[in-house]
């Protein structure tokens, strides 16, 4: 490999932000001729670049079969330039250069999912980003490179539909079985937003008038059967272009915007320019077929793929290591689109229990990495939940600082600063700072560090002079490789509630942003600080972080009666959760007493119920056994969790007594026109039977069964479903004989079989290995593989014991066939040093008999990585 030539590359394959170099050659056009054949495809591709630096002329390419490449009309022979299997390096080049090549490359057998491939029988498709464009073509793969593509695609006609970014320019045919349609992208744009589809679809159409005017085709593409199953996302889709029109001032800026659903893809959907991929778990959403969970899931990601267009295409990122610039920015705009959609609380609570189940681990063990990192070796291992969720939350923090207007106007010199640009995460800081007219350049500290911070937070109250004081101090752990840590910003949204009454103080406080109010938010950026409250009149109930303003781990000094209160009494429905969290993870991992816990839910759930049944349903949210788990960082035993949760869930399950059936006859869900209603007393309904079933009441299974049987929504079909098959039930069998007779033909649903049945907590490795044997499982589609794997993590006690090797085989047999997929199959594991013996011991013997066998940076990164606590 020549090394000189891209010394963005060391020879131990890390790549280090501090080496960024800009790229010797633009691009300023490329014409892609891409004629696709059952056995191989051909692509022509001719660049006209022009030099911007001193440098080699370096075009990346990874499995690639050249066949000609011609520089300035003349043919280049071996030795004129340098190919391995990385680059291909042409040193002296001209300042001007047109060069043209021609590859073969095999997508009917990539199964790495990962540039142009074949996505089941009839359809071609591309995933390019982060690094897919150089399996497709030699080209200057890198998001700083912009260029205006125009796109051929040829295929026989059993393929009727052919797409490219931008507009098409024209069809026509090539000798009896063969077509072309030509597509011009008119805006430059990276290599890694080109996409292209060559297939057998059928498509649902609408259109959409921007507030400029402009009038947009609207196209969604599926499989015939699914079509039915794209209202929803085309209903999302609309919604989220008024949405940025009106938020964020961003109308669209091309003639069509086209979604294509593939049941084959390895992440969740991809905003190429006008073009977007999706998983069709992303993207097929219909109530008799999918969970309300997965509905919601659908519109948020159709608003996350659409933000992109502002957020990432116009503006896109300099290196990959922004790449938190666009995905943090654009998952806070999805999550705001996504509280305007349903009740702002439950949607922040659903949004806080992933980062505090995935990212907070995450960055407590050794994956953990900032939101920008400074090294990788793969980039594809750092599309992590701390680049998505912690990214957000920063952009959340910075927001909540702001306030609506000024955040807007931050925003706005965004756009108009850098529209067109690659950039990077300071570029976004400091506009924001200058539109609005805040400095906010100590939250790149944020960007750059890892690890959660810890805040801890002491209040005092002065009866005499009716002060209320509180401290914070906040600390991160030591980590290895980033030994300077700073103190970050934290913005702490408050209230202070009158233990008596139960109501709000007013705030005085000289020290927070906005004064004289009811909530506040003070800004804590130093290592330790103290406020003051007058005209406190009586000892008052803090409740800190509400809406969780900030993602560090609170300690501050409750009594559990106070967290009680707060269930009861916090009108901010997100603390009110938090509460409830905080007080049942003292009970289940410090042996507090449950009472005050019971008292509190008992005096506010009933009530609850028939306001606000959504909200209802998240505050019977007991932390799972996974996220207990997370919380324990040696001498982990994953039974005794189990073991605890369960008698706990049992006490509460006796202690309401007659309340879940009575709460179960009471609800009906089909009497709610509104959606999010109906979806509360569904989550409702299905947490009355699993409760009842706690109780050991037997007639639970008949009501189970009855609601499994005669209803026509997925969300209670199959919470009936998992009430009958975790309790082996009399009926389980029958049920999931009669689910999988129903939905044998449509993947979502039977994914939902397969997850049932895998994360039931009486499973076995025989219950795994009838799951992989299983005629419709598939190695090839990735949901199928996550159903099974992400089921059994559902048990910690199963995934820790027999799941090990189910891991460590997958890791291994995806290594080279699916790196992408086995790296993340792997990251289960991550946890395995905090478990006691032997287990420790054990699942690190197997994670190091993997180490030889390893072969892609993928898993060898996350490998080494994991291994290296
Ligand atoms: N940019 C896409 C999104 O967040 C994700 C693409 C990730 N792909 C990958 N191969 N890592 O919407
Ligand atoms: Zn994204």
């Amino acid at each position: 490999m020549n090394i000189a030539a891209n010394p963005h590359v060391q020879a131990d394959q890390t790549v280090y932000l501090k080496d960024y170099q800009k790229p010797s050659f633009l691009v300023e056009s490329i014409n892609l001729d891409i004629q696709v054949y059952d056995d191989h495809t051909v692509v022509e591709s001719t660049l006209v670049m022009n030099r911007q630096t001193a440098g080699d002329l370096v075009l990346l390419g990874r499995d690639l079969e050249l066949k000609s490449i011609v520089l300035n009309g003349k043919n280049l022979e071996v030795g004129q330039y340098q190919l391995d299997h990385e680059q291909l390096v042409i040193t002296h080049a001209p300042d001007q250069v047109i060069l043209n090549t021609q590859v073969v490359i095999h997508p009917e057998s990539n199964t790495q999912l990962e540039g142009l491939y074949k996505a089941g029988g009839d359809l071609f498709v591309t995933q390019n980003e982060p690094e897919g464009f150089r399996k497709i073509t030699f080209y200057p793969d890198r998001p700083d490179v912009l260029a205006e593509f125009t796109t051929r695609v040829e295929a026989d006609k059993k393929f009727p539909v052919l797409l490219a970014n931008g507009n098409l320019l024209e069809t026509g045919t090539v000798g009896e079985n063969r077509h072309f349609a030509i597509w011009q992208d008119p805006t430059k744009k990276p290599s890694y937003l080109f996409a292209c589809v060559i297939g057998d679809l059928a498509v649902l159409k609408d259109h959409y008038t921007t507030s400029e005017g402009r009038e947009v085709a609207l196209e969604i593409y599926a499989i015939e059967k699914d079509i039915p199953k794209c209202h929803i996302a085309m209903e999302a889709l609309k919604h989220s272009m008024r949405w940025d029109e009106e938020h964020y001032g961003r109308p669209y800026d091309l003639d069509n915007y086209m979604i294509v659903a593939v049941s084959q893809f390895n992440m969740g959907a991809m905003e190429n320019k006008g073009l977007n991929i999706f998983n069709t778990s992303c993207v097929l959403a219909d109530e008799e077929y999918t969970t309300d969970a997965a509905i919601m899931r659908v519109q948020s990601v159709i608003a996350h793929e659409y933000f992109h267009n502002w957020t990432g295409n116009r503006i896109t990122c300099r290196d990959w290591f922004q790449l938190c610039l666009k995905e943090g920015l654009t998952v806070f705009r999805d999550q705001s689109f996504s509280e305007d959609l349903q009740s702002a609380a439950v949607q922040r609570i659903d949004d806080v229990a992933v980062l505090k189940a995935h990212q907070f681990p995450e960055d407590a063990g050794p994956l953990s990495h900032p939101p920008r990192p400074d090294h990788f070796v793969e980039i594809n291992n750092f599309y992590t939940a701390t680049v998505y969720e912690k990214g957000a939350e920063i952009n959340r923090m910075m927001s909540t600082l702001l306030g609506k207007e000024k955040f807007r106007q931050g925003t706005d010199e965004y756009f108009h600063r850098y529209d067109g640009q690659a950039v990077t995460v300071e570029d976004w800081v400091n506009a924001l700072s200058a539109g609005s007219g805040v400095d906010l350049s100590n939250f790149l500290t944020w960007y750059n560090q890892p690890g959660t911070p810890k805040l801890e937070a002491k209040g005092e109250y002065d009866e005499q002079n009716h002060v209320y004081r509180l401290s914070f101090k906040q600390s991160l752990k030591v980590h290895p490789k980033y030994p300077n840590l700073k103190a970050v910003p934290v913005p702490v949204a408050l209230a202070l509630f009158n233990a008596e009454t139960g109501e709000q103080y007013t705030l005085h406080c000289q020290d927070l942003f906005v004064n004289e109010v009811q909530d506040g938010v003070y800004l804590f950026d130093q290592d330790t600080a103290t406020i003051e409250f007058s005209n406190v009149t009586q000892k008052p109930v803090v409740s800190l972080l509400r809406n969780f303003s900030a993602p560090v781990n609170l300690d501050f000094d409750y009594s559990d009666d106070e967290l009680a209160f707060l269930i009861e009494y916090e009108t901010n429905g997100f603390n009110q959760w938090q509460a409830s969290q905080t007080l049942l993870e003292r009970i289940l991992l410090k042996d507090h007493a449950v009472e005050p816990y019971i008292k509190a839910i008992k005096n506010t759930l009933p009530d609850l119920v028939k306001k606000d049944p959504l909200l209802a349903s998240r505050l019977f949210d007991v932390p799972t056994e996974g996220y207990l788990g997370s919380r324990i960082d040696h001498d982990y035993k994953p039974e005794a969790i189990q073991e605890k949760r369960n008698s706990v869930l049992e006490t509460l399950a006796r202690e309401l007594g007659a309340f879940w059936k009575e709460t179960y006859l009471s609800l009906d869900p089909s009497l709610q026109n509104d959606f999010s209603q109906a979806m509360g007393e569904r989550a409702l309904k299905n947490i009355m039977l699993s409760m009842m079933a706690r109780q050991g009441d037997d007639s639970v299974f008949d009501l189970a069964y009855t609601q499994y049987s005669q209803t026509k929504n997925m969300s209670e079909r199959l919470g009936a479903l998992r009430v009958l098959v975790w309790n082996d039930a009399p009926q389980a069998q029958n049920a999931l004989d009669d689910f999988y007779r129903r939905y044998k033909d449509e993947a979502l649903s039977l994914d939902q079989w397969f997850m049932v049945q895998a994360a039931n907590p009486n499973a076995t490795a025989e219950t795994i290995k009838a799951l992989t044997e299983h005629p419709d499982y598939d190695l090839g589609t990735p949901n199928r593989v996550r159903s099974v794997s992400g089921g059994l993590s559902n048990n910690p006690v199963n995934a820790w014991s027999f799941g090990v090797e189910h891991y460590i085989g997958l890791a291994e047999y995806f290594d080279e066939k699916n790196p992408i997929l086995g790296s993340r199959l792997l990251q289960v594991l991550s946890r395995w040093y905090t478990l006691a013996e032997p287990q420790r011991g054990n699942v690190q013997n197997a994670l190091k008999d993997l180490q030889p066998h390893v072969k892609s940076k993928n898993v060898k990164e996350t490998l080494n990585s994991i291994l290296s606590v």
